[in-house]
């Protein structure tokens, strides 16, 4: 019997991952597997584990660069509805947002927002689940969502759940300690305001998101994580290297730290053209960018190194 055989009914093969990422670039993932509850994903994990499987989870795939070989394994998505819940309690002096790792972050703002609850609202436009958004402690200059959150659900690796406080999470620039756990669910502890108030702050991000970034366009967010005192965005753009083109990738002619992707455009596409901004950032100011974004599998092969860009 195949590894999977208790899974048929939550697994699909083949899948292409051009159609779970947001570049939408990526070759097949051999399963791709969408548990219900915390057991059932506890179960597919030890199953993959028992069977040699390698897994990985995706939530929107917003900030993931997938291989164009696709992917030999199990991509787990946290898409049942244990996972997908946003609940707000209130009580006399508190009110609290609970979400499910597989929630949307966007549908999580705008709960908050409609039901006055303040902390959400900077996070407008962020294309991301709760769990990928809190292991990434995603977020910009109106806020980051691990400054909100006070508690994360984890299911460690052999299945036990725990909740960790967010010094326990340890939240930095778009990192923190939840990379070594599969984030269940985030608690928010928020203050009251009028809902008036907070929507006017979530449509002022909006526009400014609209008006700085290429946000309809095909792209993984910010490339490059910001070198210290200085902007990724900037040092590209003076590097020369807006609208520099490898393939059907480009640099944003909008925000320098995005690459978009057109049609046709494939992962080796996009690393040659983070090789060759690298190079003349490295060049031009003498600073080594690093990226932000998850490369999944990046290929070796000598022929992909000679690519140029134009
Ligand atoms: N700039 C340029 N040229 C550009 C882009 C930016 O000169 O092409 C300059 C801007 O004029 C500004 C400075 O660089 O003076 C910083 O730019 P911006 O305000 O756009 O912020 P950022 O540091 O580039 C960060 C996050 C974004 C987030 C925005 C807004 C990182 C790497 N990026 O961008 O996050 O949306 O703030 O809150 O931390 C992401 O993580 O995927 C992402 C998009």
């Amino acid at each position: 019997m195949p590894w999977y055989s208790d899974f048929e009914s939550i697994c699909r093969f083949d899948v292409p991952l051009s159609q779970l990422t947001s570049f939408r670039i990526g070759g097949p993932a051999r399963f791709v597997l969408g548990p219900r509850s915390h057991a059932e994903l506890a179960d597919v994990i030890r199953c993959c584990r028992d069977n040699q499987v390698n897994w990985r989870v995706l939530g929107r795939g917003a900030n993931v660069l997938a291989s164009d070989a696709g992917f030999d394994g199990a991509i787990v998505r946290l898409s049942g509805a244990q996972f997908s819940t946003i609940d707000i309690d209130r009580t006399a002096d508190s009110c609290r947002l609970r979400a499910g790792g597989g929630a949307d972050l966007g549908a999580c703002v705008r709960a908050a927002v409609r039901g006055g609850l303040e902390g959400l609202e900077g996070l407008a436009g962020i294309p991301a689940t709760i769990g990928g958004a809190l292991r990434m402690n995603a977020g910009g200059r109106f806020g980051q969502i691990g400054a909100a959150v006070s508690r994360v659900l984890v299911m460690h690796p052999g299945g036990r759940l725990q909740w960790l406080d967010r010094a326990r999470a340890a939240f930095g620039y778009r990192t923190s300690s939840l990379g070594d756990y599969l984030v269940l669910a985030g608690e928010f502890d928020l203050l009251e305001e009028e809902p008036k108030v907070l929507l006017d702050r979530y449509r002022q991000v909006w526009i400014y998101k609209r008006q700085h970034q290429p946000v309809t366009q095909r792209s993984a967010g910010c490339i490059f994580r910001n070198p210290a005192g200085n902007s990724a965005g900037r040092l590209v753009e003076q590097a020369g290297c807006k609208g520099l083109r490898c393939g059907g990738a480009s640099v944003s002619h909008l925000h320098a730290n995005f690459i978009v992707a057109e049609d046709g455009c494939t992962a080796a596409d996009v690393l040659a053209l983070i090789r060759t901004i690298k190079q003349r950032v490295l060049d031009q100011a003498g600073l080594q960018l690093r990226t932000e974004i998850e490369v999944w599998d990046e290929p070796t092969a000598e022929a992909d190194h000679k690519r140029s860009c134009a």
